[in-house]
């Protein structure tokens, strides 16, 4: 593991002893990493799976505003339950454009014992999917120390990412086919083995070409690339690469869950005119850069989750039921290496009888 498990281990690590987080070299805190995560973790599951809840009551009515900001609002109530100062640097957009949950916006109860933390969120991840009811739109949240996760502006971004065993092994300014004979080497097959999840937009038509002339299936989405990472990362899924331009704020959500997982995620910001070049630089970012999953998740102490909002291949949907609501997450903590998958049954109606079935 890196630096955070030397760093943090009980016998290596006075900050366990000391009041104040101690600050690493990088301007990072280093915050006591099993407090945090068992203080959060929890938490970020309720999180996710009242967004869940929320957007997936919404569903299938063919309206995104809606499933929208029924997923937000859920998401900023629970988070403001919640014991910590946090920060939105990923959000919902702009202050002027998102009324919740925009970056910047301050959310927790705050207070003395507050962990000071930045958040990553997307109540909705496949907003056109839910309102279409389709598969695999996800409520997703990261939550990492002050600096923890890169302040990405909300622009296009180039990806690779690649499971565990190919993580180091890519480059994303390599030929296509190099990067999937090096993927399929480090997964010890072939390439016309494996699966690369490409987001179906008329911007993929050259790499879909390069892809498929390279050989592996290709699988076309709609919408959702931060489930797709997921799927990537995690073995049993048939999903081996995710390749293409999408979203640079998925991607740094993206990059959380790669940390946690151990797979590997590279990205180039792909700006589309003028104004997005300058927002760019102003955030003293690149566009001739690749950055890394250290680069866009630097933090030591990351938890991140993701509930399944309509079925999918790595989670399963909300299921609704009279009084109640079954939901199905992933949650994940970088120091404490553990991924949870969690199937929670939700007695929303106080009042109602419910037969629990396993
Ligand atoms: P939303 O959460 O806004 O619905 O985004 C879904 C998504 O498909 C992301 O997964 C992806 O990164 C991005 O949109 C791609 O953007 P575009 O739809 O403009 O190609």
């Amino acid at each position: 593991m890196g630096s955070m498990a030397k760093d943090a281990s009980p016998s290596s690590d006075d900050s366990h002893t000391t009041e104040q987080p101690a600050v690493k070299a990088s301007g990072i805190p280093m915050l006591r990493a099993e407090d945090f995560e068992r203080a959060l973790v929890l938490d970020t599951v309720r999180v996710t799976e009242q967004a869940a809840i929320a957007a997936s009551r919404e569903a299938g009515k063919g309206d995104e505003d809606l499933v929208d900001s029924a997923g937000t609002d859920a998401m900023r109530r629970v988070l403001n339950e919640l014991e910590i100062d946090g920060e939105i640097v990923i959000g919902e957009g702009e202050r002027d454009d998102a009324p919740m949950l925009y970056i910047g916006e301050r959310v927790g109860r705050a207070g003395s014992h507050a962990w000071p933390v930045d958040i990553a969120v997307d109540p909705v991840e496949g907003t056109g999917i839910t309102a279409r009811m389709v598969n695999n739109a996800v409520a997703v949240i990261a939550i990492a120390e002050k600096g923890g996760l890169f302040q990405a502006p909300d622009m296009y971004m180039e990806k690779l990412i690649v499971p565990p065993p190919a993580a180091g092994k890519v480059d994303l300014r390599w030929p296509v086919a190099a990067n999937l004979a090096s993927i399929a080497q480090a997964l010890d097959r072939e390439v016309h083995d494996l699966t690369v999840v490409i987001l179906d937009r008329p911007r993929h038509e050259e790499l879909l070409r390069e892809v498929r002339a390279a050989g592996p299936r290709v699988k076309l989405i709609g919408d959702g690339d931060v489930i797709a990472a997921l799927s990537a990362a995690i073995r049993g899924t048939n999903v081996h690469a995710v390749m293409g331009t999408g979203g640079a704020p998925e991607g740094v959500i993206a990059a959380a869950a790669m940390k946690c997982l151990g797979g590997e995620i590279q990205g180039r910001f792909v700006p589309r005119n003028d104004k997005e070049r300058e927002r760019l630089e102003a955030m003293g970012a690149s566009a001739d850069r690749v950055y890394k999953t250290d680069d866009l998740a630097p933090g030591n102490h990351i938890v991140f989750s993701a509930t399944g909002i309509t079925d999918g291949e790595l989670l399963r949907g909300v299921k609704f039921f009279r009084g109640g609501a079954r939901t199905h997450t992933v949650t994940m903590g970088h120091f404490s290496r553990v991924v949870r998958f969690s199937d929670a049954i939700h007695l929303l109606d106080r009042d109602a009888r419910v037969s629990i079935q396993i």
